[in-house]
């Protein structure tokens, strides 16, 4: 994860309600996360993460056909997001972060799942990642995914924590 991801919170505080891109399922809505969504993106990152991205960033993020994001909605409700970059044949991971009330549900998993497959079918062979070296969730999360630790940044972030860079293979021989 970029270096701006410093501390994750444990924000309870909710995520408003919006609509959600028509493609439907059961439980949980799988969609593109666009310039409609901008409200909801920059909500769940309050909520979640106290506000990574700034509202500028945000917009940039979601019009660049480059920088796939996809989301995740219950009950209209945006719950889970993934973000990447793809620089030539690499999704490089941007931003993961699941509602702080929803999370040990799976969302984590399915919402990265969907973006490796996107960024596959976009080109992408291999993602990769830094995540800090105490994020226990998420280095189980990636751990799942078959995501491997490939090397270490240290002090990478402004507090001093280590990043370690995870790799992962898309296709065949991935995850
Ligand atoms: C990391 C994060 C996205 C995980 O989302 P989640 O929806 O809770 O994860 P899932 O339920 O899909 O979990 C999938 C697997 O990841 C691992 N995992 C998830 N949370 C974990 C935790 N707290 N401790 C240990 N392993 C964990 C487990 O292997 C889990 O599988 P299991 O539930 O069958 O044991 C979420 O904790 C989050 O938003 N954290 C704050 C933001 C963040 O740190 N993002 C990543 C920065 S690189």
């Amino acid at each position: 994860m970029s270096e701006a991801q410093l501390n994750p919170l444990d924000s309870t505080g909710g995520v408003p309600a919006q609509v959600p891109p028509p493609e439907t399922s059961p439980d949980t809505i799988t969609g593109d996360l666009g310039e409609a969504q901008l409200a909801g993106c920059l909500a769940l990152d309050q909520a979640a993460l106290g506000g990574f991205w700034s509202a500028g960033q945000w917009a940039t993020e979601l019009v660049d056909p480059r920088r796939p994001g996809l989301g995740l909605w219950r009950q209209g409700a945006l719950v889970a997001m993934a973000c990447g970059w793809l620089i030539v044949d690499e999704l490089h991971l941007s931003l993961v972060v699941v509602d702080p009330r929803q999370r040990r549900q799976g969302l984590g998993r399915r919402v990265v799942e969907a973006l490796l497959e996107r960024a596959e079918g976009l080109g992408a062979k291999r993602a990769t990642l830094e995540v800090a070296a105490d994020n226990v969730a998420a280095l189980g999360l990636y751990g799942a995914l078959g995501f491997q630790t490939a090397g270490r940044r240290c002090g990478y972030y402004r507090d001093g924590r280590d990043a370690l860079i995870q790799w992962r293979n898309l296709g065949r021989g991935g995850g």
